[in-house]
């Protein structure tokens, strides 16, 4: 596991922004983002976002549990879920589907569902320390994290 410090806003998303730009897009990975309210998840996607070349704004899906995101310069995929609101064993919402089709998928709250925790995932835990201040633990699962982990 590997455990960072940001120091406000603009340091977690580019903390994502790198962990994105060294994984492959074809190798798909499942990013789990755990933590309280406004901790930094969605902040920390928003630099996923910009290493696949998304342009448009990302932010919380409020009131919609995924929200898909398409690069246009890059054809690559985001898939953006927050399962904040999700009512517990929730059956309606093939959450697995999704998992396991192309692109990137990040997934904040996923003790919502912890029935699917996929084969392969990046854990990223992020807690506040202080107002700005927010430690950040990232632990890889997967057959390349020993790449991720050396360059991070
Ligand atoms: N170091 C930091 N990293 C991320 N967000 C920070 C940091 N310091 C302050 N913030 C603020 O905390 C809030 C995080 O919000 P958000 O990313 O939406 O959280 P979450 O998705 O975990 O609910 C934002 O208002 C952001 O400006
Ligand atoms: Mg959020």
């Amino acid at each position: 596991m590997l455990t960072f410090i940001t120091q406000n806003e603009q340091e977690t998303e580019g903390l994502g922004y790198k962990l994105a730009s060294f994984l492959r897009y074809e190798d798909a990975p499942v990013i789990l983002l755990e933590g309280p309210l406004a901790a930094g998840k969605t902040t920390f996607t928003k630099g996923i976002g910009k290493a696949l070349e998304i342009t448009r704004v990302i932010n919380s899906p409020s009131y919609t549990i995924m929200k898909e995101y398409q690069s246009k310069t890059s054809n690559q995929h985001l898939y953006h879920f927050d399962l904040y609101r999700l009512e517990e064993n929730n059956q309606d919402y093939d959450l697995e589907e999704y998992l396991y089709s192309e692109g990137f998928k990040v997934i904040e709250w996923p003790s919502k569902v912890p029935n699917i925790v996929p084969e392969q995932y990046i854990k990223v835990k992020v807690t506040s320390i202080s107002e700005h201040k927010r430690q950040i633990e990232i632990s890889c699962h997967a057959p390349y994290c020993t790449y991720l982990e050396e360059r991070l």
